[in-house]
């Protein structure tokens, strides 16, 4: 039975990389959403599907109000969504001090906020059906906090929070939660990221340009699904590191964590 899977964020880095991996699997129908509608384009075209196995919706996750219609849009198109993954966001470079109010909101907004209100949206299909999936892109930043990043990584703390309650809630239906948390991928994010006024950072950080690639972080990602996963990691060794010792020996990742240059 052929699955309807929509990526949000699909029109660079990790999404752009999942959209082709999906694309591979048999008998897909790929939904790809993000901002700019010509890049959405350019990677419905690369997928190589036929145009009726594929939509392109742009949408910006930062306009709420908006998402609901997009998610009726996603569902009237190819009569259901099996698959939603929650990929499109936006990062930060800045000190807590330095980050304007507004452009928490927009972090929040993005990260947080977009990806609950299309959940609410297709959560009483996927219910009536028994059947759905959410893989929901946060960050090894979900599993702690570093300096540069509060609001980045609240807003992807508050994904674990609201979709590990909703996997507890809607596990008898059938609804199935996917948390990935990457570390360093080799995306666009760090050139994307929010300085404290809203501007981009413009530069790629030198961590972001060693990082995974964007098509092994694709792959295990769809292994994870295959696996029925809940959670999984995609990091180097640094990255884990931190994961496993603010876990088990969190004075110590606090005394480590603030020695992280921020000039
Ligand atoms: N790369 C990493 O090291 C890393 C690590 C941990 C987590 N992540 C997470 O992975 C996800 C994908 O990021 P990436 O690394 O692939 O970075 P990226 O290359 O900058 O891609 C970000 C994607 O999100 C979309 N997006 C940004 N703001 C949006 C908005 N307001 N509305 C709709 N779409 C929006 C962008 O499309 P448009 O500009 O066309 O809207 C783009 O497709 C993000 O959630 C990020 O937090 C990345």
């Amino acid at each position: 039975m052929s699955q309807v899977i929509w990526i949000t964020g699909a029109s660079s880095g990790i999404g752009e990389a999942l959209a082709y991996a999906f694309a591979k699997q048999p008998d897909v129908q790929l939904i790809l959403s993000a901002r700019r509608e010509a890049e959405l384009q350019r990677v419905a075209q690369a997928t190589r599907l036929p145009q009726e196995r594929l939509l392109v919706l742009p949408l910006d996750l930062s306009q709420g109000d908006t998402l609901p219609q997009k998610a009726q849009q996603a569902l009237s198109h190819f009569g259901k969504v099996d698959i939603m993954v929650h990929n499109g966001g936006v990062s930060q470079r800045a000190l807590a001090k330095d980050t304007l109010v507004t452009v928490d909101r927009i972090i929040m907004e993005t990260n947080f906020f977009g990806a609950l209100i299309l959940t609410k949206a297709l959560l009483p299909s996927m219910l009536a059906r028994k059947s759905g999936r959410f893989v929901v892109i946060s960050s090894s930043v979900g599993k702690f906090g570093t300096p540069l990043r509060s609001t980045y990584a609240a807003s992807k703390h508050a994904l674990h929070g609201f979709f590990d309650s909703l996997r507890a809630e809607c596990w008898r239906e059938n609804i199935k939660v996917l948390m990935v948390c990457p570390g360093y991928i080799r995306t666009q994010v760090s050139v994307n990221a929010f300085l404290g006024t809203g501007e981009k950072q413009g530069t790629m950080d030198e961590a972001q340009a060693k990082g995974i690639p964007a098509e092994v972080c694709a792959e295990r990602i769809i292994a994870a699904i295959r696996a029925d996963k809940e959670e999984i990691n995609i990091a180097g060794a640094k990255e884990m590191l931190g994961i496993y010792l603010k876990r088990f020996f969190p004075s110590l990742f606090s005394k480590l964590v603030r020695q992280i240059k921020v000039t």
